[in-house]
């Protein structure tokens, strides 16, 4: 079935991230399901979404919660039926919206029947479609390289005798791509999705499917040293997805996002210029690492909010050069709550949650809002660590032990990090377990959700839920926002964040005041002067009663942020 519609359409579009496990619940069983999410279509098609990203919900024994799938063509029996999930595709289309499956084919489960015939034996039919290596000549591991869950990133298979590559949970076992029967195995699966009728896919850390065939140890020479440079934009990579792009997303129109762990922008120009014929879009997280010290995850420091701003202008200015396309984001399923992260979710969680929304949706590239995020629900309390279910963050857990912490100073980080910040029950109302489940959450509800919920958020004129479809519907109206050239203005202000978005016609001014202290921002002279004088500014949106003009010298409030148009 291939989709009518204009090329680009998705310029415009915002898409809603369901994370099917925490979304809604309508059997009791505490997890989400398929129905759920046809039960809340009628709230996301009001909060002005064009497009579902929809999470696994393949069958799969749920070790990175659907991330292993262990069968690409059946729906996991918690999450409904084939028939739930039609009839979800034609409530989505009915509403004129889209659907975008997340496929997840660097790797599948142990538990795929591929792997299960993989292991049989060297000389299985299914053998290459997987990595496997022989023991290193002291009998060690094939090489040095780290999963990205922590530990080695190679199993041993006793059957066998040789090792399969993991680069991330053990039961989630590398795909071989260099195999052109694994290469025609996507493609059929894809196949079948868009013959559904999809309108898109997400594609699951797909830089790595191109593996260096030398397999080399990592010397540390490169940080982090973990050997990803020997997997991240592999050698052949573009090839493949160019393959994928002629056989299937070409032919089915199909709006594509490709993860991109660890990318450069040099790469994610490629993946997603139209003229490369890749991707529609690229993720990149180097903006959400502002917080690692030397790039380590697992220690803790303070943001450095000039780099975040840099990270943000350098992939806006060098995408829009290289005619690459974003998507925008702050938060996600593997991320903490920007809101807890970057802002203040406690005195200032409104104003903080509007700032981080208006920061992001005044940039160029396609927005994408993880449930929970358009009502400011902000990273949960955890009071122990047996609250949390997340494979990697258990992993961690027991890592920082053992490299010395103290089981306090773990759960510190964890606390900070985990996955699971992002993944506890959407808070719906405040009823039981906030509307989610009539059953036990497979994963606790946070404590504030009496006062954080969508009822509450809908039923309030001035509340973030009402911010953002605001700004969801001027990404459609306004054409700056599609293609405006971004300038940055705030020339390294230690508060504020301050670009514009200019084209011909209109410019787009966003300031954000990123502290709990008021701040004053001066716009550069020559911006000024051309852009602002003898121009017409009004306030399109903010976020406090103040409904400042804008002028040559900006007073922002604590987490003020706006937005005005000059034409
Ligand atoms: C990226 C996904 O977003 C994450 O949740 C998952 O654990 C890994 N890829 C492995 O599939």
């Amino acid at each position: 079935m291939k989709n009518s519609i204009t090329q680009d359409w998705w310029r415009k579009s915002t898409v809603y991230q369901v994370y099917p496990k925490s979304f809604k619940d309508t059997t009791g069983s505490g997890e989400g399901d398929i129905r759920g999410l046809i039960e809340k279509l009628d709230y996301l098609q009001d909060l002005g979404i064009d497009i579902i990203w929809l999470q696994p919900v393949y069958v799969s024994p749920q070790n990175d919660n659907g991330y292993d799938v262990a069968d690409y063509c059946e729906i996991n029996p918690e999450y409904g039926t084939m028939e739930d999930f039609d009839e979800l595709a034609a409530e989505i289309r009915s509403r004129n919206m889209h659907l975008m499956l997340d496929i997840v084919v660097n790797h599948s489960s142990t538990e795929h029947a591929w792997f299960q015939a993989s292991r049989q034996s060297k000389d299985n039919p299914y053998r290459d479609y997987y990595i496997w290596k022989d023991p290193a000549p002291d009998g060690g591991l094939p090489n040095n390289w780290q999963s990205k869950f922590g530990g080695p990133a190679w199993q041993y298979d006793e059957g066998t005798g040789q090792y399969f590559l993991t680069l991330f949970d053990k039961t989630q076992a590398d795909l071989n791509w260099e195999n052109p029967k694994v290469r025609e195995e996507v493609v059929k699966l894809m196949t079948f999705w868009a013959e559904k009728g999809v309108s898109g896919f997400r594609m699951d850390v797909i830089n790595l499917i191109s593996k260096d065939q030398d397999f080399p140890n990592d010397d540390g020479s490169v940080l982090p040293g973990d050997g990803r440079r020997f997997y991240t934009d592999g050698p052949r990579v573009h090839e493949y997805v160019k393959e994928m792009h002629e056989r299937v997303f070409g032919p089915y129109n199909l709006v594509t996002v490709g993860e991109m762990s660890s990318t450069t922008m040099e790469n994610c120009i490629l993946y997603s210029n139209p003229a490369e014929k890749e991707f529609s879009m690229t993720f990149n997280f180097h903006h959400l690492k502002v917080d690692y010290p030397k790039g380590q995850k697992w220690e803790l420091m303070p943001y450095d909010f000039e780099q975040l701003k840099r990270l943000l202008s350098d992939w806006q200015i060098g995408m829009q050069q290289g005619g690459g396309w974003n998507a925008l984001f702050f938060n996600n399923h593997d991320q903490p709550r920007a809101l807890s992260r970057f802002t203040d979710d406690t005195k200032y969680r409104t104003e903080s949650a509007k700032l981080i929304a208006t920061t992001l949706h005044g940039l160029q590239g396609t927005p994408y809002v993880f449930q929970g995020e358009e009502i400011g629900m902000p990273n949960p309390y955890w009071n122990d660590i047996s609250e949390l279910r997340d494979i990697e963050s258990k992993n961690m857990y027991q890592i920082l032990q053992q490299n010395g912490k103290s089981a306090d100073e773990a759960l510190a980080i964890i606390r900070e990090r985990s996955r699971d910040n992002s993944r506890t029950p959407m808070q719906w109302d405040d009823g039981p377990q906030a509307g989610f489940t009539s059953g036990t959450p497979w994963i606790k509800v946070d404590e504030r959700y009496p006062s954080i919920n969508v009822k509450q958020q809908m039923n309030d004129p001035e509340s973030i839920y009402h911010h953002y479809k605001k700004l969801i519907a001027l990404r459609k109206e306004l054409q700056v926002l599609t293609d405006g050239r971004y300038i940055r203005l705030d020339e390294a202000h230690p508060q504020v964040y301050a670009y514009a978005r200019v084209s011909e016609k209109e410019t787009l001014v966003v300031m954000s005041n990123f502290s709990d202290r008021e701040a004053s921002l001066q716009l550069p002279d020559d911006f000024h002067t051309e852009y602002v004088e003898g121009g017409l500014s009004k306030l399109l949106i903010g976020n406090t009663k103040l409904e400042p003009a804008l002028q040559a010298q900006t007073v922002l409030t604590p987490y003020a942020s706006y937005m005005w148009i000059i034409r």
